[in-house]
């Protein structure tokens, strides 16, 4: 299949581009290098430095007949988009629109879209959270990811697009930003592996529901044979504490390294997980790398990184 992904310099884009061109898919990678990382583009790809804001991206879709778009590329920090919800909107929002345009013009056959799980539930009525549970944003960040479900099934219903979004939890492995707010595995992982000391905000019991991004990429790629349209969370419906993620790189790093915490970030959710059960019944998946292992190999990833360096 003809394949554009958009962010696929970036973590989870770069992982699933690398796993499409194995399985033998024509991509064509989609990304303005904001956040993500020239190096991290996988070979047998065609790279396009392009602003999804501001390039049509006609041209490109026509030359390389795409049959499918997989939409990775956003404006992910949470902070950031409190800061700045207009910048938000602008990556967010407008840039999948201009997709979702050059989509519908072509009756592409589906549209893959990265959602999230954590933000785009709020506060949960209970724990874990299936797809059916009430979805409360409360950043502007979980606001413009909603607001694009909200297109695709506007997308769907009048002018048939199919499409798959995927609400992740948090997802962590190798190539993940330790630079941005988001990825605690990454930011311990390099704090670590500098001796620097990492900082646990607040008591560090809230929790959240890792997921590994090989999993992710599963479920990117069993989309691809997908009949229909849906909406899915992918998590491993395990709940684990920050506390647990500092524990268990310590553990595997070695070294001896003590816990330090700061005042706690105002507004953070104390606990997120969801549920895996619709995902598993449609399309066969489910997770198969939990933490302890999830984090040796991705610890593995920033020593190798580290020593390279
Ligand atoms: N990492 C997580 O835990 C997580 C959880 C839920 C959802 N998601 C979603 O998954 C997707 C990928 O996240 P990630 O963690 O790999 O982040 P990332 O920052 O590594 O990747 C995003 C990529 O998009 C690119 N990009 C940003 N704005 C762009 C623009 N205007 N035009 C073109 N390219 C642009 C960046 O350069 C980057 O390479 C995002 O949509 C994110 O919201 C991530």
């Amino acid at each position: 299949m003809n394949i554009l992904i958009t962010g696929g310099a970036g973590f989870i884009g770069s992982n699933i581009a690398e796993e499409y061109v194995r399985l033998g898919h024509s991509v064509v990678v989609v990304d303005n290098l904001s956040t993500g990382f020239i190096e991290n583009v996988p070979k047998g790809t065609t790279f396009y430095q392009v602003d999804l804001r501001t390039e049509e991206l006609d041209d490109i879709m026509d030359r390389h007949e795409i049959e499918i778009i997989n939409h990775h590329a956003a404006q992910i920090d949470v902070r950031h988009s409190v800061a700045n919800p207009q910048f938000d909107l602008s990556v967010n929002v407008m840039a999948t629109l201009n997709l979702l345009e050059a989509a519908r013009k072509r009756s592409l056959e589906r549209f893959i879209f990265a959602s999230t799980g954590g933000a785009i539930y709020g506060e949960q009525d209970y724990f874990p959270a299936d797809e059916q549970h009430p979805t409360r944003p409360i950043s502007p960040y979980g606001i413009t990811k909603l607001t694009v479900e909200h297109y695709l099934h506007y997308y769907h219903v009048v002018h048939g697009l199919d499409y798959t979004v995927f609400r992740y939890t948090n997802v962590y492995g190798p190539r993940q930003s330790p630079h941005g707010e988001a990825g605690v595995v990454a930011i311990f992982a390099e704090k670590i592996l500098n001796g620097e000391q990492p900082v646990i905000n607040g008591s560090g019991l809230q929790t959240r529901d890792y997921v590994f991004v090989q999993d992710v990429v599963r479920a990117n790629v069993l989309a691809l044979d997908m009949e229909g349209t849906d909406t899915f969370n992918v998590c491993t419906a395990v709940e684990k504490t920050v506390l647990d993620v500092f524990r268990g790189l310590v553990r595997v790093s070695g070294k001896s390294v003590k816990e330090e915490h700061a005042p706690e970030k105002a507004g953070e959710q104390m606990r997120s997980v969801c549920s895996y059960q619709k995902i598993k019944e449609r399309l066969g998946w489910e997770p198969r790398v939990f933490l302890d292992e999830g984090l040796e190999i991705t610890y593995e990833y920033f020593k190798e990184k580290h020593e390279r360096a």
